[in-house]
């Protein structure tokens, strides 16, 4: 049972505001009855919001109308055309549109509006979100209180200047395919030595779950994790030897530089 009375709008109800809404529906933050979405074909929006419960609108005039907070949710060529139009005054306004930042809005907004721009990532339907957020808002205290106690429960929530956005977004949005090809990996080896598939990626994924988890509650330093399970002389060491041999954390760095340039 949630306790939360906040009503939540997604304009664009996609793949992101779905794993948002999942999160916050399976996580109890919020009654699905108290989450409204529309998007532009409606018989599918209808399709989508039944699986979780939540309500479909015709416009976007509608979900802001019936929400207290709003997420901006389409592509980002279409936030100007679908929110320019919008009385948003009143309203908590989130977008999770990518490269769309605070200087944007206050050119897209005919109104003083209580605005911030998100980066999240789709781990928040599983309740192990990242939202980067821009440190440059307008929201009120109050409001960024609201948005935290609801969220703060699917995600972790990260503020930084708005030209640390571009990397932190890609920590946050990019390195899941990283981390995903090191389980496929890590479990191809686990089979390569006779364990079956099923049991290889359930035991990698924990162990990336586990390491993540022990870092955030500890705040261990990442390299005497390492140390911590690797004996003098003992079979760890001699794996993180052949990783070192064959560049591993040199390739995760050029990994990043790819995307972000050198
Ligand atoms: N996916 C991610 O991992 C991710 C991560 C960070 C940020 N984002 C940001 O999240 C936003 C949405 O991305 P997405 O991946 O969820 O895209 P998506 O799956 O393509 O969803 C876009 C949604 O916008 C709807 N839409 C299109 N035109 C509309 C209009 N005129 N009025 C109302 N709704 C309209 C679409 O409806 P129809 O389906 O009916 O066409 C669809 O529901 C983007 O700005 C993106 O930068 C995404």
């Amino acid at each position: 049972m949630s306790d939360t009375m906040l009503k939540v709008g997604f304009i664009g109800y996609g793949n992101m505001a779905s794993a948002m809404a999942k999160g916050l529906v399976d996580f109890d933050c919020i009654e699905p009855t108290q989450i409204y979405a529309c998007a532009k074909n409606y018989e599918k929006l209808v399709k989508n919001c039944a699986a979780l419960g939540i309500q479909p609108c015709k416009s976007a005039e509608e979900v802001v109308q019936k929400s207290d907070m709003v997420i901006i949710a389409v592509k980002p060529y279409l936030v100007s055309e679908v929110v320019k139009d919008l009385d948003l005054r009143g309203k908590i306004v989130i977008s999770v549109a990518v490269n769309v930042r605070y200087d944007d809005y206050e050119e897209i907004f005919p109104n003083f509006i209580h605005h911030l721009s998100i980066l999240p990532n789709t781990p928040v339907s599983v309740g192990e979100g990242i939202f980067i957020c821009e440190a440059k808002h307008s929201l009120t205290k109050e409001e960024w209180n609201q948005f935290n106690y609801l969220f703060g429960k699917i995600a972790l929530i990260q503020s930084v200047e708005t030209r640390l956005m571009g990397i932190a977004g890609t920590i946050a949005g990019c390195t899941p395919a990283y981390a995903a090809m090191y389980l496929e990996a890590m479990a191809d080896a686990a089979v390569k030595h006779g364990l079956p598939r099923q049991i290889a990626y359930d035991l990698s994924a924990q162990v990336m779950i586990g390491t993540g988890k022990l870092y955030l509650v500890t705040k261990t330093h990442p390299g005497a994790m390492k140390d911590a399970v690797c004996s003098p002389g003992g079979t760890t060491i001699k794996g993180v030897s052949a990783l070192e041999k064959n560049g591993f954390r040199g390739t995760i760095i050029s990994a990043i530089d790819a995307v972000e340039g050198e």
